[in-house]
């Protein structure tokens, strides 16, 4: 059985946060791991970011988006994933086919059906196993992912997609508990509003169970 655990969530909710320290642990305890993200988990996924979250490109169509997340994805599903997964490495992702039924799917208004063909193809119809998702209030998440912003070198950094709307936010929220309601089994919910220690003692233990199940 494979081992893909997504990490997915808002902007802010501290996915790429719990996924270092995850790592740092499980890395301790000698499983053999692969940490990646999307859409840059790979050198061609970082420049199709770069025109993705680009604040100039306010115009981009729902399309050509979704369009550009799959590529992102297509490259690094048999450019990193795949390969790991056949070295039977824990794979831990920091977002991957939700977020596009999420944001562009949800949010955007795509049909879902057409996310789920361009999804299908890219991903090689590969599916996370466990997927952790961090819930909280937007307007929580939004702040958190600001501070972190104005911490950076360049203070008016923020991307495309932190500029969006509350509304926005909302329907990616909502958009990623319909998919948790749909298949309740691959997820597990975490309430990303309390401090990282505690959030990270859970993320721990899910994972753990989960790795030592598909060991059995
Ligand atoms: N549980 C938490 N409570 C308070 N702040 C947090 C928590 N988790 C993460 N943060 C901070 O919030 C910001 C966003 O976290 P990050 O992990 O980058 O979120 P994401 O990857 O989901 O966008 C960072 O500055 C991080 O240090
Ligand atoms: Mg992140």
């Amino acid at each position: 059985m494979n081992k893909l655990i997504t990490f997915e969530g808002i902007e802010g909710s501290g996915k790429s946060t719990q996924m270092r320290l995850v790592a740092r642990r499980l890395t301790q305890r000698d499983v053999p791991l692969l940490i990646t993200q999307e859409p840059s988990g790979t050198d061609i996924g970082r420049k199709i970011g770069g025109i993705l979250f680009n604040r100039e490109h306010h115009y981009m169509c729902a399309e050509a988006e979704a369009f550009l997340f799959c590529a992102a994805r297509a490259q690094h599903v048999r450019e990193i994933i795949m390969p790991a997964l056949n070295q039977n490495k824990t794979v831990l992702c920091d977002r991957f086919s939700d977020a596009t039924y999420a944001y562009q799917g949800n949010a955007r208004g795509l049909n879902p059906e057409f996310i789920k063909v361009i999804n299908d193809y890219s991903s090689m119809g590969l599916k996370p196993n466990l997927t952790l998702l961090f819930d909280l209030p937007v307007e929580v998440g939004l702040k958190r992912a600001t501070d972190r912003d104005n911490l950076l070198l360049d203070s008016s950094f923020s991307d495309r997609f932190e500029k969006e709307s509350l509304n926005f936010h909302n329907k990616v929220r909502e958009g990623y508990l319909n998919i948790l309601k749909s298949e309740p089994g691959r997820f597990r919910l975490i309430d990303a509003t309390r401090d990282v220690d505690t959030i990270q003692q859970e993320v721990l233990r899910h994972i753990t169970e989960f790795i030592s199940q598909s060991n059995c």
